[in-house]
């Protein structure tokens, strides 16, 4: 089959190019041609593990290409994909949809027979209605379905999550688009991918609820974690003991800094507005929302009783800045919450991530940056874990040790076991452990 693909970025790129590793011959459009110019050199716009290697293959096979015309991908396409992005608009917090209704002009203009128009992009309920609107009314002779077909993969891991997905959602009520979608996830009916058929208003709905169900699940273990805090329990067993109940699942118990990234805090806020427009709020999404934030916030704190009540004049060691490791996206990271707020505080911050620092140098300013975790502990009054990047994960600590001007750890994500940090002499806090604050051995 012949895809286009409308939006080149962390969905957009992932998905057209795991679509031409299924077969199909794919073609990725982008608007901004600095994207398209680097991928026809065979640059990544964005770091994603294994994409590189699969782009390349599928490019040599013929059946990926990067283009910045559209009307020329779109004339011959049997599926166009919109995988453009939706922010927060701002100020109200709902999803700011005109990147995809300018996209469906676009594509209305250059449509060419039946032609299967998936969007891709998270959308509030009735967006597909408005797209086939403003196809309808570009070109009252087009010959087209609109079908829902959210996203689900996570970046860090969006190639095997595209690959071999828990389900395949797919909107629609016309039979035609069915089977055009049912051919183009052909491989996936192989492996038996559960494949859900509904409504389009059921399929937009789907992605908001799943996305909103995860983070309430994120707040209330960091919620959880707080109150272990306070009663000396520990959040890591309170979590095993709860997440081996088969009704509750062990993932998404990890406390933590609060969520962040391109999706959770944007799909949560535009959900609570779709349902106050609705008229029927979400009253738990809604907490969920104002104390994610809040949490972001208040984790600065953490270092400043960590430092000694005050971070005047002090040094700040900052791991990981990305919102997730394995990924270079900065959107909405809790590093961006929390490096200002010490900075605020009177301290200097030295900061170092593997992959994210490139994007994190437009979003922070008068941070020091580091060539290497190493680099950033030198004569630092305290380390910050913000990021868990596996390389985090292990550091020599007597090296760590010796290199901070204190040996005080602030880990946001529990990488490592108070005892140990205890034997090594540090002063450990950690998120909702016993132990948290040991004070120097
Ligand atoms: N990032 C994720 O992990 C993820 C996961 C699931 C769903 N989603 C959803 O997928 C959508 C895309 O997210 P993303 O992270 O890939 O965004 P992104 O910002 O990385 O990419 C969007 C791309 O679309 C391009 N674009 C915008 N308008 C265009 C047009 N008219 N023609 C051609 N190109 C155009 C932009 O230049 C950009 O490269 C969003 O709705 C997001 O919520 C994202």
């Amino acid at each position: 089959m012949r895809v286009a693909m409308i939006g080149t970025g962390y969905v957009g790129l992932v998905s057209g190019a795991c679509f031409s590793e299924f077969g199909h011959n794919v073609v990725c459009v982008d608007k901004d041609e600095a994207k398209i110019a680097g991928l026809h050199e065979g640059k990544m716009p964005i770091y994603e593990p294994g994409l590189e290697g699969l782009v390349e293959s599928n490019v040599n096979a013929g059946r990926l290409t990067f283009t910045g015309d559209l009307e020329g991908a779109i004339k011959d396409a049997d599926a166009v994909f919109i995988a453009v992005g939706t922010p927060s608009r701002r100020g109200d917090g709902h999803a700011d949809l005109s990147y995809v209704y300018a996209a469906a002009e676009e594509i209305a203009r250059a449509m060419n027979g039946y032609t299967v128009v998936v969007t891709k992009s998270t959308v509030p309920v009735g967006t597909g209605r408005e797209v086939e609107r403003i196809i309808r009314e570009t070109r009252p002779d087009a010959d087209f379905d609109v079908v829902s077909n959210p996203e689900f993969l996570r970046e860090g891991s969006a190639i095997e999550d595209f690959m071999r997905p828990d389900r395949v959602v797919i909107g629609t009520s016309s039979e035609r688009a069915q089977e055009v979608m049912r051919n183009l996830y052909r491989p996936l009916y192989l492996i038996e991918t559960p494949i859900v058929f509904t409504s389009r208003q059921s399929s937009e709905l789907i992605k908001y609820a799943a996305n909103t169900f995860l983070a309430t699940k994120i707040t209330f273990i960091n919620e959880i974690a707080d109150l272990c805090e306070q009663v000396d329990a520990n959040v890591h067993d309170v979590a095993r003991g709860i997440g081996l109940d088969g009704r509750i699942g062990r993932k998404f118990l990890h406390a933590g800094p609060g969520y962040g990234g391109s999706c959770f805090p944007k799909d949560t806020r535009a959900l609570v507005s779709t349902a106050q427009d609705a008229g029927s709020p979400l009253k738990i999404v809604e907490t969920v929302v104002a104390l994610n934030e809040e949490r972001k916030r208040k984790m600065a704190d953490r270092v400043i009783v960590a430092a000694g009540g005050d971070l005047k004049n002090k040094t700040v060691a900052v791991l990981g800045l990305t919102f997730k490791p394995n990924t270079d996206d900065m959107r909405e990271s809790p590093s961006l919450d929390i490096v200002p707020a010490l900075q605020e505080a009177g301290a200097t911050v030295r900061a170092f991530d593997p992959e994210g620092m490139d994007e994190a140098k437009k979003l922070l300013n008068d941070v020091v940056w580091c060539d290497g975790a190493y680099d950033t502990m030198e004569d630092a009054h305290v380390l910050v874990i913000i990021t868990e990047w596996n390389e985090f994960r292990a550091l020599d600590l007597k090296r760590v040790k010796s290199l901070m001007k204190t040996p005080v750890m602030v880990d946001l994500r529990n990488v490592y076991r108070p005892e140990d940090m205890i034997d090594e002499g540090f002063d450990y806090h950690s998120i909702g452990r016993p132990t948290g604050n040991v004070g120097p051995a």
